[in-house]
């Protein structure tokens, strides 16, 4: 796709799918469809990463997402093709293969993915050795009665499904990364515990500043949700988490209701940033309830934001102004096609968009800013 899909040419393609549906109707004896004008104009959002990536190719994963939907392929489907491109991007040490390790220096993802029309869901946390957790969420939607496979038995489902087990989904990169932390913080083997969790924070910290982190893959993730032109909505979201993370740690990405909600009648939401925040407060489940009640999807963001200030007390997690110190965003769809992403913190960061004007780069709306 060019960087502006032509509107003549994103119309033309609708009308053509039309067009080979009522043959393919006319050709089974059946009456033929009535083209109905579409009411929602389809919109892909995600995190920056989704229109920063390209694994190679030449396409990111919102304009592959909104490629796929505009041709009339299932809105899921869609987008988890879109998220695979992270995925498999060795370059984003935030998803996938090639994101950062736990503590022991073990890659550990999770995803969920949620199908809005079919009111279908499936996720997997901390499975070890697939590059592509969003495709193994999906399989646990499909193949399963189960909502949420983790560890061992996730990774044994995935084999059972076909997908490749790999030992191990480090590379030099994201291997020389964990060593440099170790270093830092493991000097004498064996801290304080307390300290230990102290040091390891401040030892990140430290990383982002001297620039060897990405500040948006310290907690990593891409959301990406999407809506067609029939309305119909879905989203998934995919990670490898909090970088050094205590092996078996499990953050809000896979966890239907916080890293992603889907209500096929009313939005779509989904975050990236520090999962414990809205883990506690469940935000994408309240953001999608904020827009039932008729909220935009900005003003409803907005409220779920406040809800994590105003959740957080414990003093580790504030700044000098007593303001939350960390990063939480949300990606947001309504049944309209309307959309916004809101962050806690301002932010240079930008979200991705693609629409029929083509993909791009939007600031966020924040709370703090
Ligand atoms: N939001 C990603 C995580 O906290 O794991």
């Amino acid at each position: 796709m060019t960087k502006k899909l032509n509107r003549r040419q994103f119309v033309l393609t609708g009308a053509a799918a039309g067009l080979a549906a009522t043959t393919a109707r006319l050709a089974a004896g059946q009456a033929p469809t009535v083209y109905v004008p579409r009411a929602v104009k389809p919109v892909v959002i995600s995190s920056g990463n989704g229109h920063t990536r390209k694994n190679g190719g030449d396409k990111t994963c919102v304009e592959t997402a909104f490629e796929k939907i505009v041709a009339g392929e299932d809105v899921l489907d869609a987008l988890i093709a879109g998220v695979n491109i992270v995925e498999l991007d060795p370059k984003d040490t935030s998803v996938g293969y090639g994101g950062l390790p736990n503590a022991d220096g073990v890659v550990q993802l999770d995803s969920c993915c949620m199908h809005g029309p079919k009111k279908q869901a499936g996720g997997v946390a901390a499975l070890e050795g697939v590059r592509t957790p969003s495709r193994v969420a999906r399989a646990v939607m499909k193949q399963t009665d189960h909502h949420l496979l983790v560890g061992k038995g996730a990774q044994h489902f995935a084999r059972n499904m076909g997908f490749e087990v790999e030992d191990d989904l480090n590379t030099d990169r994201s291997r020389k990364l964990w060593l440099d932390w170790k270093r830092r913080i493991d000097p004498a083997h064996y801290l304080d515990p307390l300290k230990r969790e102290k040091y390891g924070y401040e030892a990140a910290q430290q990383m982002m500043r001297e620039g060897l982190i990405d500040p948006e893959h310290f907690w990593g993730t891409i959301n990406c949700n999407g809506i067609n032109a029939n309305a119909e909505l879905c989203g998934v979201t995919t990670t490898s988490g909090l970088a050094w993370k205590i092996p078996g740690r499990v953050g809000d990405s896979p966890i239907l209701g916080a890293g992603l909600y889907v209500d096929g009648e009313v939005g779509a939401a989904g975050s990236t940033g520090r999962g414990e925040a809205n883990l506690y407060g469940l935000c994408s489940f309240l953001i999608v309830e904020e827009m039932r009640r008729g909220k935009h999807p900005k003003d409803a963001g907005m409220e779920a934001l406040k809800r994590v200030r105003a959740n957080t007390i414990e003093k580790r997690l504030l700044n000098d102004q007593g303001e939350p110190s960390f990063g939480l965003n949300f990606y947001i769809v309504d049944k309209q096609g309307r959309y916004a992403g809101v962050s806690l913190q301002p932010t240079d960061a930008r979200y991705a968009v693609c629409t029929e004007d083509g993909p791009e780069h939007v600031a966020f709306d924040s709370l703090l800013g």
